[in-house]
């Protein structure tokens, strides 16, 4: 018998992954940056037991128990609509693959799995949930078949931004050129420890399940926006560039406007698919007011809020002001704000400070 357990974190984009070139490799049409948080508050956790005595494979997803022998596959496959199906298609090609680079001489490569996964967050409310669940379960199938070598392309495969989070720190996905999908893969550009002031806060606006999934989302904008396609050949070329390079010199002010200009332009397009899909609501925009003013009164950008397919913000920000900011926030949202995590970077000294109303 084998057992392993991974734990891999939430990443938060700060320049925003929208739109596949290719719908089956998940292949993204421009390159994405995010910052991988700690894996104590917000993260996926998945154990994996082999043994010649176990019947069948079983996997559980936050509790509820599915099989998933082979013989579900044509029932995944044609009932494709269903997120849970979709997982279950998703695990068994991530299955196969990891085994496919595997050394195929492993005495228990054979043998029947049960795999268990849980998130200690919302799962589909815009919080990356299943970016931390499918790097989090390519990882303890590595380990489990004691794979060294690149995972990330494998990650991608279960859900794109899931690449980014095999590696802590800030990560690059480079969307690639080739057809194969073999060049599109997620790099760390520096630690952690690089930059070992930034903070995130985790502000949960509403963690019910999102309205449109970010899958059906970027198809819909892809196949409608106009906004789309000027944003991946004119506008990321060069921002990502200026991001990076924010990160590399530790520019935070420069680095808050990149990060809230691409949130506001991911969101435009959102608005501009047809129909279009909101994902931020009055709340959200109160916030995006809150950050703008705050910023204004310290003469320069001190803080910086970024949306995912989600009304929730994410706020990247430096620890001196993260107290004076976060006081702000629960003077000015009494009630109906749940300021849910106080996230730190992987690798950080953690504070741990959950603050919920
Ligand atoms: C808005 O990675 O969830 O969070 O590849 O279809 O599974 P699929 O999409 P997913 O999209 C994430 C979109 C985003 C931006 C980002 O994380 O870069």
């Amino acid at each position: 018998m084998k057992i392993v357990t991974a734990v891999a974190p939430v990443n938060i984009a700060v320049i925003k992954y929208w739109g596949k070139r290719d719908e089956k490799l998940i292949l993204p049409i421009n390159d994405s940056l995010s910052a991988t948080l700690s894996t104590d508050v917000m993260c996926a956790k998945t154990t994996i037991l082999t043994s010649p005595d176990l019947k069948e494979n079983k996997f559980w997803l936050n509790g509820k128990e599915q099989s998933f022998d082979n013989v579900r596959l044509k029932n995944c496959l044609t009932e494709s609509k269903l997120n849970y199906n979709k997982y279950i298609f998703a695990l068994i090609l991530i299955i196969f693959l990891v085994k496919k680079r595997c050394n195929s001489t492993l005495p228990y490569i054979n043998w029947k799995i049960a795999i268990c996964s849980e998130n200690n967050f919302p799962t589909a409310a815009g919080l990356a949930s299943s970016a931390a669940g499918y790097a989090c379960l390519v990882y303890a199938l590595a380990a489990l078949y004691e794979i060294d070598g690149e995972i990330s392309d494998i990650a991608r495969l279960g859900s794109g931004s899931a690449c980014r989070s095999v590696y802590g720190g800030w990560v690059r996905w480079q969307k690639g050129i080739l057809s194969s999908g073999e060049d599109s893969i997620a790099r760390p550009i520096a630690s952690a420890s690089h930059w070992p002031e930034m903070r995130v806060l985790v502000l949960v606006v509403n963690d019910n399940q999102k309205k449109y999934g970010s899958t059906i989302g970027m198809n819909h904008s892809v196949e409608t926006s106009t906004l789309i396609r000027y944003r991946s050949e004119s506008v990321i070329p060069q921002r990502i560039e200026e991001i990076n390079k924010a990160i590399l010199e530790r520019n935070f002010h420069k680095f808050a406007e990149i990060t809230m200009k691409d949130s506001n332009q991911f969101h435009a397009i959102c608005l501009d698919t047809y129909p279009p899909c909101i994902y931020m609501n009055d709340v959200s925009h109160a916030i995006v007011n809150l950050v703008h003013h705050y910023n204004t009164y310290k003469e320069e950008n001190k803080v910086a809020y970024t949306f995912d397919a989600g009304p929730n913000a994410c706020i990247y920000l430096l620890e001196s002001v993260l107290q004076e900011f976060l006081s702000i926030v629960n003077y000015i949202f009494p009630k109906p704000m749940d300021i849910k995590a106080n996230d730190y970077f992987k690798g950080l000294p953690l504070d741990q400070t959950i603050i919920k109303k």
